[in-house]
Order: C-alpha cells, then structure tokens, then sequence
C-alpha cells in the first residue's frame, strides 16, 4: 500500500480527460496533473525534443514521490513510451488510439482515426494499425489546430466544428462507421463530432481504459492508497495566464487552482 500521488501528464489540457476518469475510478487517490501547454502541441514536434520534455517533466514527477506516471498523451506514448520504459522503472501508463476496441464494434469494417501528426507518422502507431489490418481498413486522419483549439478553451462554435468536419467529412464518404479519438484533447470534441457525425455511428475514446489500466497496475504493484476521504488534486501548466484557470475549470468540471511549472 502507498498513499503517495499518481503523476499524470499531457503536451496541454487533453489528460485532463483522463484525469478525470482517474478520478472516478480512483477517488482516494492523490493526483498531481501537469500540462506542458507552452510547448503544446507536441504533435508538430521531433521525437527528440518529445523524449527531452517528458523526461524534464518526469523527474519532476518522480522529486516529487509519485508512485506511478500516467502519460496521458498519445502522441508521447506511440513516439517515445519505450524510452521512457528503459528510462524509468517507476510503472508507466500510457494511452493508444482505441483501434481494437473500434475494431471489435464496427459493422462496415472500416475505422476511421483522428490524431496529431506525430502520432500518425509514427511508427508504433503503424504497427498498432498492422495488427487490425485483417480485421478491418483503418483510416487515419492528421489534425494540425485542433489540439490549439481546445488549448484556447474553443471547444464550441463554428471554428471548431468547421475544422473537425473537414478532418472527418473524407473517413465518412470512405463508409467509416466508428471513429476513434487518437489524441486526448479531442475527447472534449466528443459532443460536437457527435452532432457532425449524427447519432449511428461510433466515437471510441480511451480515457476509462487508461483509468481502469491505472487502477490495475496499482494493484498488481500493491501500490494503492489506504487513504478513504478523497484525494486531493494539484495542477500545474507550463503556460499559466489569466484564463488558464477558467480553462481547467471548464474541461475538470470545477473550480481549481492552477499553478506555474517551470
Ligand atoms: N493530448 C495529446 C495526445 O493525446 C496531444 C498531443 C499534442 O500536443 O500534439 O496526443
């Protein structure tokens, strides 16, 4: 048993979706969230300068006791997880696209995926694809500004709509019938794409997967709380400005404090 937090991280805001999963898997929990906005979005960015800044901000997390960091980013895990494995020996979770689980719902046997450029590219992100190619024909879809969208809490409205129909509009009229969100900030587009897409087909996210795995890996390690009152929560951005709270309140869903990480 440790009572000590769980770190969790992402380029930006998006791991908040997972946080908050986590939160409800996980009520007893501790939980220091780190959001590395200023360099947001990671998925325009080397390898290199990904494996730099996860690393940065795992030494952090580790200085700070955490006993398990949850990368809550997809674009890290499909570029860089591996190193930061051989790296680290604290246990690490990451987050995939949800291509088997869209794999296993999808009648028309086509799925369509929306990421970051960086994950798209990658190449573990090919081999995932690989695996499923058997079974179904996966779509896949870059989309430079939408992670900027979300980081300046425009989330609703014309802007992000028209974007997110452009990215999507080519998978449908290929006879896509499930999408999967490949990237955590685009689970708070989950609404909107619902009412691009209609109320048929299927939008897969990953964040109740990653909490559940989370909860798993705790226990297998015997790394549970004892604790029985409700964790805390601490949040920090690498990006703190006047609205960043507003921000985090809007996609946590209450009122928090945000402070600077340096
Ligand atoms: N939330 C990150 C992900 O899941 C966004 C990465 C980025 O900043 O490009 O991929």
């Amino acid at each position: 048993m440790n009572n000590n937090p769980i770190g969790i991280f992402d380029s930006g805001v998006g791991g908040l979706s997972v946080a908050r999963s986590i939160r409800r898997k996980l009520p007893d929990e501790d939980l220091i969230y780190i959001a590395d906005s200023f360099y947001a979005p990671y998925g325009d960015k080397s390898k290199e300068f990904i494996f730099l800044r996860s690393s940065y901000i795992f030494d952090y997390l580790i200085s700070r006791n955490v006993k398990a960091i949850v990368v809550a980013c997809n674009t890290v895990t499909v570029s860089v997880i591996d190193n930061l494995r051989y790296k680290y020996s604290i246990p690490i979770i990451g987050v995939e696209p949800g291509i088997k689980p869209a794999v296993a719902v999808s009648k028309s046997g086509i799925v369509g995926v929306l990421a970051t450029e960086q994950t798209v590219n990658s190449i573990s992100f090919r081999n995932l694809i690989n695996r499923f190619t058997d079974h179904a024909r996966i779509e896949t879809q870059s989309c430079p500004g939408l992670v900027e969208l979300v980081e300046t809490q425009k989330i609703e409205g014309q802007e992000i709509r028209f974007m997110l129909e452009k990215y999507v509009t080519p998978m449908l009229d290929k006879g896509a019938d499930t999408i999967v969100m490949g990237c955590t900030h685009f689970a708070f587009l989950t609404k909107i794409l619902r009412e691009i897409i209609g109320s048929e087909l299927k939008i897969i996210n990953t964040h109740q997967a990653v909490a559940a795995e989370t909860s798993r890996r705790l226990n297998v390690n015997n790394l549970l709380t004892l604790g029985t009152q409700g964790g805390d929560e601490e949040f920090l951005s690498s990006n703190v400005h006047k609205n960043t709270s507003l921000l985090f309140e809007k996609l946590w869903g209450e009122q928090v404090a945000v402070s600077s990480f340096t």
